[in-house]
């Protein structure tokens, strides 16, 4: 049994979330999803979700290659979550490349190569950019 974990917001799940997830979850036979709080995405990026945290938890739970999901409260605690839930790897988009290596010495640290051109930061923006062609309807 092979656990592994990673950490994200999900916001407004797309199709780079999701491949990351199938990618993380076929190196291993649990996949554990740590989703970012309402207050840490605030502190994190200077915004807060679409989605709540109850929501885009509720939302990654669903996806077929998720096991399990849990709150990060804290982005400074990967070390006591990766121990508290027994994980064997953690799985990273290579946006953050190199830097978890400090976790090597608790599991394996592995950082895959994110979908090009997409990111909920790009949906908000391209969502709020679109003009009405059919009056405002
Ligand atoms: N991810 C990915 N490919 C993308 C976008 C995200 O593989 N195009 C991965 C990230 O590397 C991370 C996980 O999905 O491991 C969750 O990323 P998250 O920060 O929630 O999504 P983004 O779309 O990057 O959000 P934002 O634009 O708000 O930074």
């Amino acid at each position: 049994m092979k656990r592994i974990i990673t950490f994200g917001t999900y916001d407004l799940l797309h199709v780079g979330h999701v491949r990351l997830l199938k990618r993380a979850a076929a190196l291993g036979n649990h996949l554990i999803v740590g989703v970012s709080s309402d207050e840490l995405n605030i502190s994190k990026k200077g915004r807060a979700p679409v989605y709540s945290t109850t929501e885009r938890m509720e939302i990654v739970r669903s996806l077929a290659c998720v096991d399990d999901v849990f709150v990060e409260h804290s982005l400074e605690a990967k070390g006591d979550y990766i121990l508290e839930h027994k994980a064997d790897a953690l799985v990273m988009g290579d946006d953050w490349e190199g830097r978890f290596d400090m976790f090597k010495d608790l599991c394996e640290v592995i950082y895959l190569p994110r979908t090009e051109g997409i990111s909920t930061t790009y949906l908000i923006s391209s969502i709020s950019d679109r003009k009405a062609v059919t009056g405002g309807i």
